[in-house]
């Protein structure tokens, strides 16, 4: 569960897509100034497009450092990457497609290839020797940005699945009934946890309900799972999506 000290509200979208270009631009200073690189983690769905395109614009994208800049993804949808309901092509179209980043430092979740199980144990595979992980090792990322689903859902982690159990894989493919497309591959939460710093993007008054019930029960839903072991986690929303939360003074 995290706490309020973590939250911040921003007036509206607009105010948390600057506001979260700003933590990722002095997350990737502080990376490559002290590890020589930003291993970055992208999350899916629609909230984060706002960001994406403002980290796109010069005022930040040309304080990124984009040829030390590794990108990686949260979870994909079993959808090839030109399909409009792939995290792939929404974040190519607002912001990879529009740095100087090198192709091979962006690392695609395969979710459309047939072979789910597989494409889970290569992504994993891909992802430990892109940052030279050793055996028995979690990868650590710079920066997880992750979204809120009204049911409690982030990632690719809904409430009830198995892989909320997960221990060692860092990448499962599960299959969500509930879900538009049902069929994803997903980050599990030992490499969530691993994270350096993980970042909730969340906006909309569809979501008040669920960021009061994430932030202030004890309740096991996904999200609240998330709580990096030697991390910082930080909520930003809008005023819209923590109206039913006692929120911190609003940016
Ligand atoms: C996905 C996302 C998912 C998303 C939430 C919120 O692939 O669906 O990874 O976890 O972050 O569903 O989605 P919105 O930002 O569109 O509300």
């Amino acid at each position: 569960m995290a706490s309020d000290a973590n939250l911040t509200v921003c007036a509206d979208p607009a105010t948390l897509a600057e506001a979260a270009a700003h933590l990722i631009v002095d997350a990737a200073t502080e990376a490559v100034r002290d590890r020589g690189r930003f291993l970055f983690c992208l999350a899916g769905g629609e909230t984060p497009r706002a960001t994406y395109a403002r980290l796109a614009l010069p005022a930040f994208s040309e304080r990124v450092r984009w040829d030390r800049t590794w990108i990686f993804f949260g979870d994909e949808r079993a959808v090839p990457p030109d399909h409009p309901e792939s995290n792939y092509r929404m974040a190519h179209e607002a912001l990879l497609s529009r740095v100087p980043i090198p192709a091979s430092q962006i690392f695609r979740m395969r979710g459309d290839q047939t072979d789910a199980e597989g494409a889970a144990a290569a992504y994993a595979a891909e992802i430990a020797a892109a940052i030279g992980t050793k055996r028995g090792e979690l990868p650590r990322f710079d920066m997880v940005l992750l979204g809120l689903g009204i049911d409690g859902h982030t990632a690719s982690l809904f409430p009830g699945s198995p892989v909320l159990r997960e221990v060692f894989r860092t990448v499962a493919a599960v299959h969500v009934a509930a879900a538009q497309i049902p069929q994803r591959l997903t980050l599990t939460f030992p490499v969530l946890n691993a994270a350096a710093r993980v970042v909730f993007l969340v906006t909309g008054p569809e979501k008040a309900k669920i960021v009061r019930t994430v932030l202030s029960e004890h309740g096991g839903l996904p999200a609240a799972l998330v709580r990096p072991t030697d991390g910082e986690l930080i909520w930003l929303t809008d005023r819209a999506a923590a109206a039913l939360h006692p929120v911190s003074q609003a940016r």
